[in-house]
């Protein structure tokens, strides 16, 4: 009979998974940041917040929504009575992506094959906290939760559904909130983030 012989390295797929979280070359995006992002929390948090990627201060200090966009989901936490050390707090993408506009590094929206690369590193969060509600915070959060492409905020914020065996609850992202062009827009879409915590609770109380 004729044997063949499997040797390690020809089993290996060709993209294997990167042992951390910082060796991952699965997309482009680690060579301009400074750091890979990982989630932070509980280790069993019963509520996983979702952001899009890291920004520029979270790409410095290496910790999730550390920036602007964290003071408002700082807010909209407190506001909803749920404290940010009983959620783990992570998000779709985890290196910064950016582009030079004179002095400041800009947020630029990763692209879906980005989303798609990272989306491992998610699962693995996922499967490791195994949360009742994850909340997405905007669309790249909601699009990566789901593994839908195609998904849209409006679809789907107005009721939290269950998605394999959890609860989703897709809210504003809070950079939103910031960009809103006036006052009313801001506090509309900042009321939305709150709702939203406030029935993640409900449903993981
Ligand atoms: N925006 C995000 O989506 N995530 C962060 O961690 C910070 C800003």
């Amino acid at each position: 009979a004729t044997t063949i012989a499997v040797t390690p390295e020809r089993a290996q797929p060709q993209r294997e998974q990167p042992a951390t979280l910082d060796q991952c070359r699965r997309c482009e995006l680690w060579r301009n940041a400074t750091q890979a992002v990982p989630g932070v929390g509980p280790k069993q948090a019963r509520i996983m917040l979702v952001g899009e990627q890291p920004g520029d201060q979270e790409d410095l200090q290496g910790l999730p929504f550390v920036g602007p966009a964290g003071e408002v989901l700082d807010r909209a936490l407190a506001e909803a009575c749920v404290g940010r050390d009983q959620v783990y707090v992570t998000n779709a993408v985890k290196h910064f992506k950016w582009e030079l506009r004179g002095k400041r590094r800009l947020h630029k929206t990763p692209a879906q094959r980005e989303v798609a690369a990272c989306h491992v590193w998610l699962e693995e969060e996922l499967a490791r906290v195994r949360p009742d509600v994850v909340v997405a915070l905007g669309a790249t959060a909601l699009k990566s939760v789901i593994q839908d492409g195609g998904a849209t905020m409006a679809s789907v914020m107005d009721a939290p559904f269950e998605h394999e065996g959890r609860w989703v609850v897709a809210v504003y992202h809070p950079s939103f909130v910031l960009r809103a062009r006036d006052e009313e827009s801001r506090r509309q879409a900042y009321d939305v983030i709150v709702a939203g915590l406030r029935q993640a609770l409900t449903l993981a109380p």
